[in-house]
């Protein structure tokens, strides 16, 4: 018999609560279906910063690493806390933490929204660049630090060429080796590398900068692309955009090399939303995309099949969210995805 998953819900800020309430029944109807599961709800989030002063506790983050399988994230930042301070000390501490290299956000257009036909993957690193959060700032100067080091850059890349072989599809790296000389020379250096190993998967480089321009006008030659974050979060919005906006786009981050139990972290591409938090308009589809992503990583693949297909039935039958010009709320597109799943 399988054993338990463990699973941690970090519902976060904004619209992450209200997405994450359309993700939650799939976690009832997947336990329904015989698939054992643990569900641990977290409160972390701004409300809970200002209202403790506690961003992820140490103790709980330890707890997570070593005594849970995968999280289920909705999103974080608040206005209420202009420098993002318990952003970066939840999520990029988790991202970080685990040690979750790949940052996986697929394209893939639903019936009516957006391109047709396109199927465009992000693999984008997911744990360093500037994101190592190391820099300083003084009167008149200010320094973000990039860092890149070799095993997670071939990490990242060697998910982007089993990605690319498995689809039998184009991959192709972004990046800015033309001025960024020891950091991205380090990208292009192990993705020569790992083109030799690869000779069937046809790669190339591009610098980002005519990336996006090819990106935009003929978004069809383009199969994997590989990226670090900090062009991966840009790149991960365009493609976005070609799959109806932010409302729809999922992702799915791990860690290949397994350093801990808990490998595995589902969110949205999408942000906490401030704009629209609290009104009823936020798609759920990013967030239960993503879920089905999630599912298809534990191993459950005919319910990941089958949320996919009741995200594209419902959308289909024109059950949409005001972002893609329906007129739903985020329960009701809940509810719609959730009648198209089978018993
Ligand atoms: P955002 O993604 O929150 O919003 C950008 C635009 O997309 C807004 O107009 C918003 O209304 C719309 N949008 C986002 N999600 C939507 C949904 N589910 N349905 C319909 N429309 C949706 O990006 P932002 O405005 O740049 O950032 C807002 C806050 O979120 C900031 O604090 C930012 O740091 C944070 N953020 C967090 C994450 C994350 O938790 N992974 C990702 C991006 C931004
Ligand atoms: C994303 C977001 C995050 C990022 C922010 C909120 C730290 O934009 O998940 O794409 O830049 O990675
Ligand atoms: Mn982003």
């Amino acid at each position: 018999m399988d054993s338990v998953i463990r699973m941690a819900l970090i519902p976060g800020d904004g619209v992450g609560p209200e997405v994450m309430a359309e993700a939650e029944p799939l976690l009832d109807w997947i336990r329904a279906r015989g698939r054992r599961l643990e569900v641990l709800r977290l409160p972390y989030g701004a409300d809970h910063f200002l209202t403790t002063g506690e961003t992820l506790p140490e103790s709980v983050f330890q707890d997570l690493r070593d005594g849970c399988d995968a999280i289920l994230f909705g999103a974080v930042g608040d206005p209420r806390v202009p420098d993002g301070r318990h952003a970066e000390e939840i999520l990029l501490r988790l991202r970080q933490g685990l040690d979750l290299t790949v940052n996986f956000r697929p394209c893939r257009p639903l019936p009516g929204v957006g391109q047709a036909g396109l199927h465009i993957e992000v693999f984008r690193e997911n744990t360093e660049g500037p994101y190592g959060l190391q820099g300083s700032t003084e009167p008149g100067r200010a320094v973000d630090m990039a860092v890149h080091t070799e095993p997670a850059v071939r990490r990242l890349l060697e998910a982007a060429f089993a990605g690319a072989a498995a689809r039998g599809c184009a991959l192709t790296l972004a990046h800015k080796a033309n001025v960024l000389k020891h950091g991205h020379g380090l990208w292009v250096r192990v993705f020569q590398e790992l083109c030799a190993a690869h000779p069937q998967v046809p790669a190339r480089g591009m610098h980002a900068d005519i990336l996006l321009c090819a990106l935009v006008q003929d978004p069809r030659s383009f199969g994997v692309i590989a990226a670090d974050n900090y062009l991966g979060d840009l790149i991960s919005d365009l493609t976005a955009a070609f799959a109806g906006g932010m409302g729809t786009a999922p992702s799915l981050s791990w860690a290949p090399h397994r350093p801990f139990r808990c490998a595995a972290l589902a969110e949205p591409v999408h942000g906490s939303a401030p704009d629209i938090a609290g009104s009823g308009l936020a798609n759920p589809v990013g967030m239960i995309l993503s879920t089905a992503l999630l599912f298809r990583h534990l191993g459950w693949k005919p319910e990941a099949q089958a949320v996919e297909g009741a995200v594209a039935e419902a959308i289909g039958r024109g059950m949409k969210t005001r972002d893609l010009g329906g007129s739903l709320s985020t329960a009701d597109m809940g509810t719609a995805i959730r009648s198209h799943l089978p018993r």
